[in-house]
């Protein structure tokens, strides 16, 4: 590998504790595009993605909310520039398609066709609103994302998920969050706290079972990227322990 070529792989290096490296492509070796096409959308994010991008996952009643809006307030008083949002939802195509997803009455939904609804609310916020506010160098913080599908329609509603890794690519144009924080919670006391309102918390208790399981699943997988917290005692002891999460991950970064 040239000189040039090291530095330039360093440089584009994953900076929350993943420390492999990529080896990246040169402005010189990218392929060519065609006159009429645009160059893929996950190259174009690779070469200019400049902010940090954060997701909050979990089981229902994880309190990632509480939580991942604590941490805005946080980082906001640090100085960043953050954008908050939610999946399904954050776009006002997104949120229609939440509105679909979690109303009771669409009980006869298939686990396909949810899978595919995620799958478009998440297509239009990478595209309106996460990528654009990596690539003006925001972080970007969003109450669940990619690992929630894998969970819910892979592991609980029985999707391969290597399928859903496929399609889950291919909906975030290649975008993969830097770190991701797991809330752990038993499900049936997640249940308890979440109060069952909406067509997915109405879903069995084996279903929210399977759901927690494929949430520690992925983050055995993906030991790098998630950092896994059990949810017990107060908000504020279990906030501290996301802070020194973010705060390590930042002085990574920068
Ligand atoms: P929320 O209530 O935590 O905002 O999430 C809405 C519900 O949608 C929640 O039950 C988790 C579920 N969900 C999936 O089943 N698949 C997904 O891809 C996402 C993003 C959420």
């Amino acid at each position: 590998m040239s000189r040039a070529l090291k530095i330039f792989a360093v440089w584009t290096r994953t900076k929350c504790g993943r420390k492999e490296f990529h080896r990246a492509r040169l402005p010189q070796e990218q392929p060519s595009v065609p006159a009429n096409n645009k160059p893929e959308m996950a190259l174009v994010i690779k070469m200019v993605k400049k902010g940090l991008f954060i997701t909050f996952d979990g089981p229902e009643g994880c309190g990632k909310s509480t939580h991942s809006k604590l941490i805005v307030e946080y980082l906001k008083s640090k100085g960043l520039d953050i954008v908050y949002t939610r999946e399904p939802g954050g776009t006002a195509i997104g949120e229609s398609i939440r509105d679909v997803l979690l109303d009771c009455r669409n009980k006869g939904m298939s686990v396909m066709t949810e899978a595919f609804l995620y799958l478009a609310a998440r297509a239009q916020i990478v595209n309106e609103v996460i990528a654009p506010a990596l690539k003006k160098g925001k972080t970007v913080i969003c109450d669940r994302f990619q690992d929630a599908t894998v969970a819910y329609q892979g592991y609980a509603g029985g999707i391969d998920i290597k399928l859903l890794d496929e399609l889950g690519k291919i909906a975030a144009s290649g975008l993969k969050p830097d770190l991701s924080i797991f809330l752990d919670i038993d499900a049936v006391l997640g249940l308890k706290r979440a109060g069952g309102k909406d067509r997915m918390e109405k879903k069995s208790l084996l279903f929210h079972s399977k759901v927690r399981n494929g949430y520690l699943a992925l983050a055995k997988k993906h030991l790098g990227r998630i950092k896994l917290i059990k949810v017990k005692g107060a908000v504020e002891e279990t906030q501290q322990k996301i802070r020194k999460i973010i705060d390590q991950c930042l002085l990574n970064r920068f």
